[in-house]
């Protein structure tokens, strides 16, 4: 299995819009496999191509850890959309496996429904809330070049950028 290397602000791959797949394909379905274990070694809950420099719109996610269950529960997503969201917001603090160690409340609809291909290439739709629906949405998100700092007053997001940076100069990442 291809091991892939998460990448760290600041880089082009992370500001950059993501192209649709064809379809799901075994090629996509390795890029799937090897995304989630590159997310499990981290460890994080959700990783997107464009963090492992692939430029196409896969994303996988697993809030298992989070929420006590001993068994893994993988979700992988192709194409994902946005089909509904809610009125409704919600806060949450957000981190981000490409801007370590960086934590700040975010702002988004509290629910949204998503459309999708599943790992077998099949049509598929999640309704998701709570942590799941701000890990959907930030996933989404940098599918399209946006980083949940960009949410954030342009203060406050250079300050993270300058953390992360000393963090970098100081081999802490
Ligand atoms: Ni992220």
């Amino acid at each position: 299995m291809t091991a892939y290397k998460i990448i760290t602000v600041p880089h082009a791959a992370l500001k950059t819009s993501s192209k649709p797949v064809d379809g799901v394909s075994d090629s996509v379905r390795m890029q799937m496999d090897g995304m989630l274990q590159a997310m499990y070694d981290a460890p994080g809950i959700g990783l997107a191509a464009n963090q492992v420099n692939m430029l196409n719109r896969v994303l996988v996610m697993d809030l298992s850890s989070r929420e006590d269950e001993e068994e893994p529960a993988p979700i992988c997503m192709a194409n994902p959309e946005i089909i509904y969201e809610s009125e409704e917001m919600s806060v949450r603090e957000e981190g981000c496996l490409s801007i370590p160690k960086q934590y700040a409340d975010v702002e988004r609809p509290a629910i949204v429904r998503v459309k999708y291909l599943d790992y077998h290439g099949k049509e598929a739709e999640l309704e998701a809330e709570g942590l799941l629906s701000h890990c959907v949405q930030h996933e989404i998100d940098h599918l399209n070049g946006v980083l949940f700092i960009d949410y954030l007053s342009s203060l406050k997001r250079n300050m993270i950028l300058k953390k992360v940076d000393k963090l970098k100069k100081q081999n802490l990442l």
